[in-house]
C-alpha cells in the first residue's frame, strides 16, 4: 500500500491495496491518513456492497441519509445517480454532508460505478489549510462564532430539488431539521482547527444582524474558493473518495450533460461537534 498527498491542501491518494483484505495496521495506517488530510482517494477497488458496507463499519455505525434513494436491497447505501436525460447533479454546489444534522456525520464514502467519458470530476477543499490562511484580524473576528444550519432549502418540499434530480431525492416531509455549530472548529480526531460553515446549508451567523452575516459568510466562503485551497480528484472506475465531512467541503461538477454517472454512497455516524 502507498499512501501519497493529493494536494497541500487536503487529501492523500491510496494505491495497492485491496480493501477486502486490508489488515488492522494497514486499516490504522489509512485512519490516520484519512484524518491528517481530511480525505482519501483509494484507487482502483471491486467492492460488492457488502464489501463496501463492510469498509464503512470499520470507521463507525453506518449514517442513513434520509433523503437519497437507496441501493435496491441494500438501505445502507444510497444511490448517486445522474442519468443522461437528467440536467441536474447531486452535490453540484460546494457543501459538506450533513451539517444540518445535531451530531453530522464524520465522513461519506463515495464509490465509483459508472463514470462519463470525460467530466464529472469532484472538487475538494481543506478547511484546516483555509483556516490558516486566514489573517490574523479574520480568525479573531470568527473566534467563537457560532452558525446555525438546516435542510428545508435543499431538501424540503418547496425546494424543488427532488424533481430537478429526476426524483432521486424523496422523503421531503422528513426535511427540516437544523442544528448550530460552531464557526471555527476544533477537529474532533486531530484537534486542528478548521472552517466549519458551507454554502449548501449554513443559514446565517448565530447573534448576528443578517446582512452582516450574510456579509461575513461570503467573505469566508470567496476566501475558502480560492484554487490553493482545493484539490480536484478525476474520477476511475473502481475508485474511491472519502471525506471527513467536519474538514473538508466538496463540489460535484456537471460538466458531461447526455452522460450517465453511478456512484454507491454510504455515510458514517460522527460525533457532537464544540
Ligand atoms: C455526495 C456528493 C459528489 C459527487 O455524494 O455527497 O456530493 O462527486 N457527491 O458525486
Ligand atoms: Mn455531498
Amino acid at each position: 500500500m502507498q499512501i501519497s498527498k493529493a494536494s497541500d491542501a487536503v487529501g492523500a491518494i491510496v494505491e495497492d491495496v485491496d480493501l477486502k483484505t486490508i489488515s488492522d495496521d494497514q486499516f490504522a495506517e489509512i485512519r490516520s491518513a484519512f484524518f491528517d488530510s481530511g480525505a482519501l482517494f483509494i484507487k482502483n477497488q471491486n467492492l460488492a456492497p457488502e464489501d463496501h458496507i463492510a469498509f464503512a463499519e470499520r470507521w463507525s455505525d453506518i449514517d442513513i441519509n434520509r433523503f437519497f434513494t437507496p441501493v435496491e436491497g441494500y438501505p445502507q447505501i444510497a444511490q448517486v445517480l445522474k442519468e443522461p436525460d437528467q440536467e441536474v447533479n447531486i452535490g453540484g454546489v460546494w457543501h459538506t454532508d450533513h451539517s444540518y444534522d445535531q451530531v453530522p456525520a464524520m465522513s461519506s464514502i463515495l464509490y465509483a460505478l459508472e463514470i462519463p467519458p470525460t467530466g464529472g470530476d469532484t472538487l475538494f477543499a481543506g478547511m484546516a489549510a483555509a483556516y490558516d490562511g486566514l489573517s490574523d484580524e479574520m480568525k479573531a473576528r470568527i473566534d467563537g462564532l457560532k452558525a446555525r444550519h438546516g435542510n428545508a432549502h435543499v431538501f424540503g418540499q418547496q425546494s424543488g430539488y427532488s424533481e430537478q434530480t429526476g426524483g432521486r431525492v424523496g422523503n421531503q416531509q422528513s426535511a427540516g431539521q437544523e442544528a448550530i455549530h460552531p464557526v471555527v472548529l476544533a477537529h474532533p480526531e486531530t484537534g486542528a482547527k478548521g472552517l466549519y460553515v458551507n454554502p449548501g446549508f449554513t443559514l446565517n451567523i448565530v447573534d448576528m444582524a443578517e446582512e452582516e452575516s450574510t456579509t461575513l459568510l461570503k467573505q469566508l466562503y470567496e476566501h475558502i474558493m480560492q484554487p490553493q485551497f482545493h484539490f480536484r480528484f478525476q474520477w476511475r472506475e473502481g475508485d474511491i473518495a472519502m471525506w471527513d465531512n467536519r474538514s473538508t467541503w466538496h463540489y460535484a461538477l456537471n460538466d458531461y450533460q447526455g452522460h450517465r454517472r453511478y456512484m454507491h454512497r454510504i455515510t458514517v455516524q460522527g460525533v457532537a461537534l464544540h
